[in-house]
């Protein structure tokens, strides 16, 4: 038998968000929208297992993640999760997948293959910062991307699975004016036009670790930190073409924007592969503290999700990945390096911002509550209880049995012929067991949990056309 104990879970916390109306919030996810994902770095020995951060980016609604490899028991928890994965071949592999197309096919049979499609790997990112690198592994990475794209052909997964390389904004000679944004001239020939001329054959989008504290900690005299953080400012205007900037960010994506029209690759897209601000850092650190990582993450979530492009491209939705998801205890450097985290290791909440849309609707709500509509349940999440599909089914099924037993979870409507028995899988019926429970719990802390079964989400269910009550 199972113990149900009644444990507080940390994610809990984190969710008691003060959700007002609830209607509002499903409506903004438009497919224009950008999307925002999370980079999944394990530079620590402290962090929670592969499989429980699968459940806490579940339960923050987070639905893409970035890797820096390929770990096998990272890839093996993300399968069927629906979430999808960005990984990486590290530079040290460069010089080999550069001149051994036999390397590339094998690390993509042991590495990729293997995993996909259970795990929805989407990209693979060759190298990270490779221009910086100290090994200087700049001359093998154009070839290695092109080696590991033709072992992918092999195996038809060139169209679902992309491959970029992320850069640094260091790449670029001239970033301020944006409109006068270049390249590095010893990089262009060699390696900036191979590289994007590979993108735009292969359709892949340009990656950029796009870092506005940096620029900010090493000219606080000269740059606004309500301009840096996304917050009202006056914004600064481009001397070179007159378009305004509300926010450093966007200076910098249209910087790159600037440099690839310059060389007439202005078609390729581009994706944020890292952005963060960290919460702490050494004295030097101008900046670096949990309430202005707050603003500047909180606010990045906002304006990506807002679907809105930057000056140069106002049509051109961005897709980032947040730089990161945990604070790295082993990381070296100065200390900000290792407090760029989101959640400790712990899982809980370093700060607190909105990461999805839903979420971010609830909070613009709660802050302006229209008068009348204010109920004594306004300050419940909106939040649902689903089953664990890669529970073990003997388990899953326990834990139904419980619920709708002594549980006293409603199971009605998952008898046959009734309205929710349709899908008749283990994991819909579990959900709407699971969810009737932790509904008739007032979804109290630890009541959606069935020893690990269970996990909240933030979005209602989907399971065929039943209707998931929510309590209300
Ligand atoms: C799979 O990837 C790992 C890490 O990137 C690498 O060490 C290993 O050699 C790869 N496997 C093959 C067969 O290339
Ligand atoms: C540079 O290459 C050496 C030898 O391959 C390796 O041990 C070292 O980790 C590399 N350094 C970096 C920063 O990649
Ligand atoms: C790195 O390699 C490039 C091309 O091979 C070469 O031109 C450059 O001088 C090297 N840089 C360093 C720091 O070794
Ligand atoms: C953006 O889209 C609008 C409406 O579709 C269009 O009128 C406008 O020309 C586009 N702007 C750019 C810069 O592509």
């Amino acid at each position: 038998m199972l113990c149900f104990s009644q444990r507080q879970s940390s994610m809990m916390a984190p969710l008691a968000f003060p959700f007002l109306l609830l209607l509002l919030s499903f409506s903004a996810s438009s497919s224009e929208a950008g999307s925002i994902g999370i980079n999944y770095g394990r530079v620590a020995n402290d962090l929670p297992t592969p499989s429980k951060v699968v459940e806490l980016l579940k339960t923050q609604g987070l639905n893409r993640v970035k890797l820096y490899d390929t770990d096998a028991t990272v890839l093996s928890a993300f399968a069927n999760s629906g979430i999808k994965v960005v990984v990486a071949m590290p530079n040290e592999l460069l010089s080999k997948a550069a001149s051994d197309e036999s390397f590339t096919d094998a690390w993509v049979q042991a590495n990729i293959s293997k995993y996909y499609p259970a795990t929805q790997i989407e990209g693979i990112a060759v190298g990270n910062e490779v221009f910086v690198d100290p090994n200087n592994t700049t001359k093998f990475l154009v070839p290695a991307m092109k080696n590991v794209h033709a072992s992918l052909s092999k195996q038809n997964l060139d169209a679902a699975i992309k491959v970029s390389s992320p850069l640094a904004l260091s790449a670029l000679q001239s970033s301020f004016p944006a409109s006068s944004g270049s390249f590095k001239s010893e990089l262009v020939e060699p390696v900036i036009k191979p590289m994007l001329e590979f993108l735009r054959q292969t359709d892949s989008h340009l990656m950029l670790n796009a870092y506005p504290f940096f620029a900010y900690a090493a000219n606080a005299d000269k740059i606004s930190l309500d301009y840096a953080l996304f917050r009202d400012n006056p914004g600064v205007v481009d001397s070179g073409n007159g378009l305004k900037y509300s926010n450093l960010f966007d200076a910098q994506i249209d910087a790159v924007f600037a440099a690839m029209s310059a060389l007439q690759y202005g078609d390729v897209p581009v994706t944020v592969s890292e952005t963060g601000w960290p919460s702490a850092g050494d004295s030097n650190e101008v900046g670096a503290k949990p309430e202005n990582a707050a603003s500047y993450n909180g606010n990045l979530v906002k304006r990506v999700l807002s679907g809105s492009g930057t000056p140069l491209k106002p049509n051109a939705s961005l897709d980032v990945f947040l730089f990161a998801l945990f604070n790295e205890n082993l990381k070296t450097g100065p200390t900000s390096e290792r407090n760029y985290g989101l959640f400790y290791p712990s899982e809980k909440k370093v700060y607190d911002i909105p990461l999805t849309a839903e979420q971010v609707n609830g909070v613009q709500k709660s802050q302006v509550p229209p008068s009348g509509r204010v109920s004594t349940t306004s300050n419940r999440g909106q939040t649902w209880c689903v089953a664990n599909g890669g529970y073990s089914p003997e388990k899953l099924k326990d834990a139904l049995d419980y619920a709708c037993g002594e549980g006293g979870a409603d199971c009605t409507p998952i008898q046959p012929g009734a309205t929710c028995y349709n899908p008749n899988t283990l994991e819909a019926h579990a959900s709407y067991a699971f969810n009737s429970y932790y509904q008739k719990k007032a979804r109290a802390a630890g009541t959606c949990d069935f020893a690990g079964a269970a996990y909240v989400v933030t979005q209602p269910p989907k399971y065929g056309n039943c209707e998931f009550p929510t309590g209300y």
